[in-house]
């Protein structure tokens, strides 16, 4: 019998446990068994740095705009719980494999150097570019990934669906779609699986919208809390062992 799982992305590593976007948040999204790991990332001085927004205010303990401080700054700010800021190489090293990595393009002009980071994990360290996802709200970016390498697989973030969203995904080269819960549909699942492209929704923190994405037929969630995906589809097993 058919069941529904639903891939489980931890949403800033395990954010409803730990301290966003660090590696505490990643090591706890891989304990609670998440399939892949999602962060986001801006580019300073040429190093990849793992934070959301383009301040320091909300999650740190500095202050002002990410992309004017140094390197130096940057890793003496607690981001929590007496957590650093990461780059994206400490991420990356940290899963180790075990889950897939979606770098969240949010800076401006990641594209390039995230490229030129998952070709020297795929080259030196025996990764394969289906344990990389990335994505973004900017639509510019996904082209230049695509541009520089094809292999790399990439999901098309939208908070508002625009029309023809699995043809314009389809059109971009990308692998999935990432829909803000708001806006999913079963006309545009259909349409999505139509193209072969996957669906996944986010941010899922609720026990009934676990329920309601699966009986939508999405391929999976980006959630803060794992342990729930997790449990829901152990729960699937036993209904349809
Ligand atoms: O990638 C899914 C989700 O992270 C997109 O929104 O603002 O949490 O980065 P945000
Ligand atoms: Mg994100």
């Amino acid at each position: 019998m058919k069941t529904s799982k639903l891939f489980c992305f931890g949403h800033r590593g395990a954010c409803g446990h730990a301290p966003e976007n660090t590696l505490r948040s990643v090591r706890k999204a891989l304990e609670l068994g998440a399939d892949g790991i999602e962060v986001d990332v801006h580019l300073v001085n040429g190093r990849l740095i793992v934070i959301h927004d383009d301040t320091l205010n909300r999650t740190t303990n500095g202050t002002g705009p990410v992309a004017e401080k140094s390197l130096d700054y940057l890793r003496l700010l607690d981001a929590g719980q007496g957590e650093h800021i990461p780059v994206l190489e400490e991420v990356f090293d940290l899963v180790n494999r075990r889950a897939i990595v979606n770098v969240e393009l949010k800076g401006p002009e990641t594209a390039a150097a995230v490229v030129q980071l998952v070709a020297e994990y795929v080259k030196t360290k025996g990764w394969r570019f289906e344990d990389f996802l990335v994505s973004s709200f900017d639509h510019a970016q996904i082209q230049t990934i695509k541009k520089l390498i094809p292999e790399i697989r990439t999901g098309v973030l939208v908070d508002k669906i625009p029309p023809d969203l699995a043809a314009y995904a389809e059109q971009l080269g990308a692998w999935s779609i990432h829909p803000n819960k708001r806006c999913v549909t079963p006309d545009l699942v259909a349409e999505a699986h139509r193209r072969r492209l996957k669906v996944f929704v986010f941010t899922i923190n609720q026990p009934a919208e676990i329920a309601a994405m699966c009986r939508l037929g999405v391929d999976g969630v980006f959630t803060d809390y794992p342990v729930l995906i997790v449990t829901f589809n152990r729960a699937q097993d036993n209904i349809h062992p």
